[in-house]
């Protein structure tokens, strides 16, 4: 999701024990030859390495869901259902009883408050059909899938002043059953460790318009329910002094290091499962949406986001950076 910043803060690295690794991406997608709108939103992996994100088009075309690489080009378009806006995108494997894989993505309208089941059919064809829906979701937003085909959603709503109810944690099951689990103030990134032992899942606080807190919370995912307790701090970006700054995209390696968005900050912080900052990665744009690792193994950085320095919102094109990772993503292994 976008936010409407006027200013930005710069990464200010405080004195510590650990130092912080600092990096530069490399552009992979630019103003010149993106096919993306500025709303590219929601990067994710297939089992091939496959980069996607949504907005492929320009800022007007919001039910698009567009492949990154191998090439730019349209994967699926919702035609039919008025107001579609697509965000969030998982993908999943469904196995045939010929034991075939087939692709099957999973991509949250924030508009219809509904996940969409994408699968590809027998002539190569996308088909989109509802997966979950609930008129209760405030968006969704984002969402991570679990082993077990479970999902967990995020989803938020902006007031002058944040409120408790503002931002939202459903849980989708297999079957699309779903169930409210928590609520916050504007909750945005979500992720699951690698093992599925804990949900992360980021809250922002506004107050007279202002962002005054960026947090990311942990918390215990039950096996067999699948419902989360034992709500802990993670990490409070105030530590660093970038309270203002919004989380977005979270995604984690197989190491449980989590990857963090920090839109208007030009940057995605690597953080490991202590809460402790490794990697400081500066990027080619300001506005940073969505993250994911893929690749031919799994462990190149894929970041999108509205192309441009100081670009307003919803103007432009979208563009992708890389960066290379030590160890493959949750994502891309859970596929393999
Ligand atoms: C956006 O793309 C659509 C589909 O290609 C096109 O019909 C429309 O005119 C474009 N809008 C703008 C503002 O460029
Ligand atoms: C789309 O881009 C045009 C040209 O930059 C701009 O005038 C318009 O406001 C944008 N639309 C949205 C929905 O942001």
């Amino acid at each position: 999701m976008s936010f409407n910043l006027s200013c930005f803060s710069a990464l200010l690295i405080i004195g510590g024990a650990n130092a912080i690794l600092q990096y530069q991406s490399k552009p992979l997608i630019t103003a010149e030859n993106s096919k993306f709108g500025p709303f590219i939103e929601g990067t994710s992996v297939d089992r091939e390495g496959n980069v996607y994100a949504v907005n492929y088009g320009n800022n007007s075309t919001l039910p698009t869901l567009g492949r990154v690489t191998p090439k730019q080009s349209l994967f699926y378009e919702d035609t039919q259902t008025p107001g579609t806006a697509f965000n969030g995108i998982r993908f999943g494997i469904k196995e045939s009883h010929h034991h075939h894989h087939h692709k099957v993505a999973y991509v949250a309208d924030y508009i219809n408050h509904r996940v969409v089941k994408v699968t590809v059919d027998s002539h190569g064809k996308t088909v989109g059909k509802t997966h979950c829906s609930n008129p209760k979701f405030i968006q969704p937003n984002d969402i991570t899938l679990a082993r077990n085909g479970r999902m967990y959603l995020s989803g938020m709503k902006f007031h002058q002043n944040t409120q408790i109810g503002d931002g939202d944690i459903w849980v989708c099951a297999k079957e699309g059953k779903t169930k409210r689990l928590d609520v916050l103030g504007r909750t945005n990134g979500i992720e699951l460790s690698p093992n599925d032992k804990y949900l992360y899942v980021s809250e922002a606080i506004d107050r007279d318009s202002i962002t005054v807190s960026n947090k990311i919370w942990r918390y215990k995912v039950h096996k067999a329910t699948g419902e989360i307790s034992h709500k802990t701090l993670f990490f409070d970006f105030a530590t660093v002094n970038t309270a203002d700054l919004n989380i977005d995209g979270i995604r984690s390696d197989i190491r449980g290091n989590l990857f963090v968005v920090r839109h208007g900050g030009q940057e995605v912080l690597k953080i490991s499962p202590k809460g402790e900052i490794l990697a400081s990665i500066k990027l080619s744009f300001t506005f940073p949406t969505n993250i994911e690792l893929a690749g031919k193994h799994g462990t190149t950085l894929h970041i999108v986001g509205r192309c441009g320095i100081n670009t307003p919102d919803g103007e432009g094109v979208g563009c992708v950076d890389t960066w290379e990772n030590d160890v493959p993503g949750r994502a891309w292994s859970l596929l393999q």
